[in-house]
């Protein structure tokens, strides 16, 4: 069974620098590959800024966050993947720039190193058919923000072996996760609960059932959520949130995954969220208030 020390991240945003940072935190040797330096320095202004955070609180040592950083590499070649153990796929939610992405890896990366994604709905066996490794491949699906939620779902492909499967329980075990064992269906657990939810909320607010903020307050003074559910759909990111609805509905093809006409027409404005600055809220000042344009 191949030991797993030195692993790649592809894709350093709102998932992918978190997965880095987490992986070099439990000790792995990490290579976070971008397309481009300013992408990595995005990515790296983040994990600097959240171990400096982290020193300043007291909860970890200079030293430490020293140390973490030391471990993580960065590159913008796939090549510099090639002695990796294991390697995490963490970049947009479109099935055709995820094979696009593994046929190049495929071919580069050590014959015994496993594969992983963090897609959020997509089935992983779509992934792991177009590599020659298909016994190698699972999901590893972690959730926002990855340095601070305790669960990561591990996820089976029909092709996924025994061994590879124990190898992702036992990797996301280690960086101190709830690892949860779930089959290959669209959303998997959490999304298959969460995304509804996320979705219903903006349905109760095309009814005018309550403003933005009275459907977020309402949920988190009476059902004691961390976030509304419009401000957890502005979080997650609108696109993503769209790309996982329009996946799910294919799979299932039931209204309860169908985009919302507002959704849809936030999307086609550019508004993915707090990523872009305005979704449900508009971020651009202290604190995020309600963006007037969402009618
Ligand atoms: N990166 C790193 N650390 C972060 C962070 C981030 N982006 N955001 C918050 N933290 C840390 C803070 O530093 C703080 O750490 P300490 O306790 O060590 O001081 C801790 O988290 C709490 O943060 P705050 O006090 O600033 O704020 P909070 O108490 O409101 O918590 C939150 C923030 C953890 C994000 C909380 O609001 C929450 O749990 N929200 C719900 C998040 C959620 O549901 N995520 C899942 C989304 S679905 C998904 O990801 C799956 C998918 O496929 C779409």
């Amino acid at each position: 069974m191949a030991e797993i020390k030195k692993v790649g991240v592809v894709g350093g945003g709102l998932m992918g620098h978190g997965i880095a940072q987490v992986t070099a935190t439990a000790g792995y040797d990490v290579v976070l590959r971008e397309v481009d330096q300013s992408a990595l320095d995005t990515c790296m202004g983040k994990i600097n800024k959240q171990l400096a955070r982290a020193v300043e609180k007291g909860k970890s040592s200079q030293e430490d966050a020293d140390a973490i950083l030391a471990r993580l590499e960065t590159t913008t070649e796939y090549t510099d993947l090639a002695d990796c153990d294991l390697v995490i796929e963490a970049i947009t939610e479109s099935l055709p720039a995820k094979l696009e992405m593994w046929k190049e890896v495929d071919g580069i990366v050590k014959e015994d190193a496993y594969f992983a994604t963090n897609t959020s709905s997509l089935a992983v066996i779509d992934q792991a058919a177009a590599t020659a490794r298909p016994e190698r491949f699972l999901g590893l699906h972690y959730f926002n923000p990855a340095q601070v939620m305790k669960l990561v779902e591990v996820v089976r492909a029909v092709t996924t072996s025994d061994e590879a499967f124990e190898a992702g329980l036992r990797f996301a075990r280690s960086q101190g996760k709830l690892a949860i064992p779930t089959k290959d269906k669209a959303g998997f657990i959490v999304n298959r609960l969460l995304v509804p939810y996320m979705l219903d909320a903006i349905r109760a607010y095309e009814e005018g059932v309550g403003s933005v903020s009275e459907i977020d307050d309402a949920m988190k003074a009476g059902a004691a959520h961390p976030m509304g559910p419009l401000t957890l759909a502005d979080f997650v990111g609108l696109d993503t949130l769209g790309s996982i609805c329009d996946v799910m509905f294919d799979e299932f093809r039931e209204r309860r995954f169908a985009q919302p006409p507002t959704l849809r027409k936030m999307l086609a404005a550019g508004w993915y969220g707090r990523k872009s600055g305005l979704g449900f809220y508009d971020y651009s000042g202290d604190q995020p208030s309600p963006n007037p344009g969402v009618t």
